[in-house]
């Protein structure tokens, strides 16, 4: 199988775009749609019969499946609707047992939505929340560490930091992390939104306290598809966010059944596993990493601008500065990219790190350098035209 323009067609997306924001919501391959239909169809033949006994099995197989995958213990492992959801459940859970003068860590790199979470689970308890400032542009590793090092206190309750981030699209060095914080006895809650599909996790041996991940990003799952790890001696703690009428039962009944909704995307991880397997893994890692690297130096040139991370530190997204070191301001950010969309049919996110602006691209299988140089011809033009 070719990748590139050459299996773009087995996803939706439309011809006339060129999409290059995989990372904000992922794109469903059509085969796995199909097999959510098939799940939806299923249920409405016979409601009840689904929901009391199709589902349930279905369920159980599907979270083995991940759990093999994500290297985790099948009972360890609960879905969730995504990882908003997850974080929701593990900070809203612990919430109660903060209070005035605890300090809740996290990072300048955090996502809007987790650091919005922490904000109430601080305006709620009286905790604080601490931000790391991780510097970007960035060259090491060593500088994420020691950003969230100093920050450590007698006070620290808890650590919340990414696996791969949003805004930066850079890679945390979790286990040199997790071990820092482990040997000072405070939990790390590892926001792993963009981590499922694009690197090898293996959870029970991880050594974090709560892992959560997105399977409809890397994974190729529909919208909806999410899980949340918990170490064996938390489980007892965390609730999901929605009581229903498990509350009590065990960890896993209780995430499973959170009222009646539609829970075909949970249904369909399995057949996203089965593509990304299909496609082979390695495969699919091996065209991602060299286009990214040609796609990374194109964009700069055009942009006349400098790396802001070591190719080390980057997977399948790369956050671009732009010309100017631009503030960040929502007028700005939605300017840009609404040119680049409406001008141009180019699918491409401008984002915020450490209060300046950024564009970040995505690169995936069904993409080519030919995407990347599009966005390359067009961004000289909009930049001397300029942007607000
Ligand atoms: C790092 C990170 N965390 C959390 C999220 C939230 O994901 P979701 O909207 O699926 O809950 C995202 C989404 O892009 C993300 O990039």
């Amino acid at each position: 199988m070719t990748f590139g323009s050459a299996i773009r067609s087995q996803w939706l997306l439309e011809k006339d775009i060129t999409f290059l924001n995989h990372g904000s919501f992922g794109a469903c391959p059509k085969k796995v749609l199909e097999v959510q239909r098939g799940f939806q169809e299923q249920m409405e033949r016979e409601p009840v019969r689904f929901m009391k006994r199709e589902f349930p099995a279905e369920l159980a197989k599907n979270i083995a499946k991940l759990s093999n995958l994500v290297g985790a213990r099948p009972e360890h492992l609960v879905l969730v609707e995504n990882a908003t959801m997850g974080i929701n459940a593990v900070l809203r859970s612990l919430m109660p047992s903060f209070e005035q003068g605890d300090e809740l860590l996290t990072t300048s790199h955090v996502y809007g939505a987790v650091g919005k979470t922490l904000k109430y689970v601080s305006d709620c308890s009286g905790a604080t929340v601490v931000q790391a400032d991780v510097p970007f542009p960035i060259n090491n590793a060593e500088q994420i560490i020691e950003a969230l090092r100093v920050k450590i206190t007698p006070k620290t309750r808890l650590a919340l930091f990414d696996h791969i981030t949003s805004p930066s699209g850079i890679v945390f060095p979790i286990k040199e992390l997790i071990a820092i914080f482990k040997e000072k006895g405070i939990p790390v809650i590892i926001d792993g939104a963009h981590a499922p599909g694009l690197v090898d996790l293996d959870l029970e041996n991880l050594g974090a306290d709560y892992y959560t991940g997105n399977c409809h990003k890397w994974l190729f799952a529909p919208k909806g598809a999410a899980f949340l790890w918990v170490a064996p001696e938390n489980r007892s703690k965390i609730h999901p966010t929605v009581i229903s009428q498990d509350y009590e039962a065990s960890f896993q009944e209780e995430f499973a059944w959170t009222g009646t909704r539609d829970f075909t995307p949970w249904l369909s991880i399995g057949a996203a596993i089965d593509f990304l397997n299909e496609i082979g893994i390695e495969r699919s890692r091996n065209y991602i990493k060299p286009l990214l690297i040609d796609a990374r130096k194109i964009i700069t040139q055009a942009m006349n601008v400098e790396y802001a991370a070591p190719i080390e530190m980057l997977e399948t997204m790369v956050a671009f500065p732009l010309p100017g070191n631009p503030k960040a301001s929502l007028k700005y950010i939605d300017t840009l990219h609404d040119i680049i969309f409406d001008e141009y049919n180019i699918e491409v996110p401008i984002l915020q790190v450490n209060g300046h602006c950024y564009l970040r691209i995505s690169v995936n299988i069904y993409n080519e350098l030919s995407d990347y140089q599009k966005l390359a011809d067009v961004l000289p033009i909009i930049f001397k035209n300029g942007v607000l």
